[in-house]
């Protein structure tokens, strides 16, 4: 089983131990309800670093209504047991109080790559990941981070964050890992009433079918104009975006520059979110 590491203290001194021996650290910033998708950042970072840190924290912050925070999977025993074979340092699971004292009055904002999509429908949630993943990578001392480009708009945000506040961590990113029919892998999936989950392979397949298509040379105003009206017509919706990125940036997608084609839309009352790369052409 995987060592359950709380309070800080007790973490901080593990590490300390392993700096001193020299050891590079890596860490694997998690919400729980551990799949298939955080184990491969699991292996990524056990390949790339000597010690592996998983963070356990649901981060009350970061979610947009109490109810969701609420119903959000906690599985804190079962994601012990599903790390024990990959040969993880430390599970760490920190209380509320030591991520948020009472006292804690530092809010980090990220501008510009947080602005549309995510940062239009989910307001404030952008300003509680960065907070967050700015207090989780100051605890660990990581030397690299390890973040899943399912949450691409995370993923830049989590770039632009490091390179401004000269953070020592590298981020390395890693592959969307995706269930055999083409879905995402999301803890929130697990919340999908069986039906909906046969249907939810309509957003991944919608989503490539687009980007095909855009990449064909086709208007991309029309072809996302009518995949929107497709998903809608087969019970995915609102589709509350369906747009064509700029990769880095996230503002309009320009040719000569890698672009994204990004999603997000209800089904069965879960919020499913997804992208793909387009070559733009
Ligand atoms: O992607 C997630 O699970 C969360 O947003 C993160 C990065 C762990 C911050 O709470």
């Amino acid at each position: 089983m995987t060592a359950i590491v709380r309070p800080l203290a007790d973490l901080r001194g593990r590490i300390r131990a392993w700096k001193a021996a020299g050891e590079s650290i890596g860490i694997v910033p998690t919400m729980g309800a551990l799949h298939d998708g955080h184990l491969s950042l699991v292996r990524a970072a056990k390949a790339g670093c000597d010690r592996v840190i998983v963070t356990l924290f649901v981060n009350p912050r970061q979610f947009n209504n109490a109810e969701d925070f609420a119903k959000y999977p906690r599985t804190e025993h079962a994601d012990a047991a599903l790390l024990a074979p990959l040969g993880v340092d430390a599970l760490f699971v920190p209380e509320g109080a030591e991520v948020y004292p009472p006292d804690h009055a530092t809010v980090i904002s990220v501008s510009g790559v947080t602005a549309p999509l995510e940062g239009t429908h989910r307001p404030g949630h952008f300003d509680g990941v960065a907070t967050v993943v700015a207090i989780l990578l100051n605890m660990t001392q990581a030397d690299r981070a390890y973040f899943g480009e399912k949450d691409w708009q995370q993923l830049q945000l989590v770039r632009r964050l490091v390179a401004d506040l000269k953070l020592p961590a590298e981020i390395v990113p890693c592959p969307c890992v995706r269930a055999e029919d083409g879905l995402a892998l999301s803890s929130r999936n697990q919340r999908l009433a069986p039906d909906a989950r046969a249907r939810a392979a309509a957003l991944p397949q919608a989503l490539f079918a687009a980007a095909g298509r855009i990449e064909a040379g086709e208007t991309p105003g029309a072809v996302l104009e009518a995949a929107r009206a497709g998903l809608e017509a087969k019970g995915i919706g609102p589709v509350e975006y369906l747009e064509l990125r700029d990769g880095e940036t996230l503002g309009p997608a320009q040719r000569g520059r890698p672009a994204r084609l990004l999603v997000a839309a209800w089904l069965d009352g879960v919020r499913l979110i997804d992208n793909v790369a387009v070559a733009l052409p």
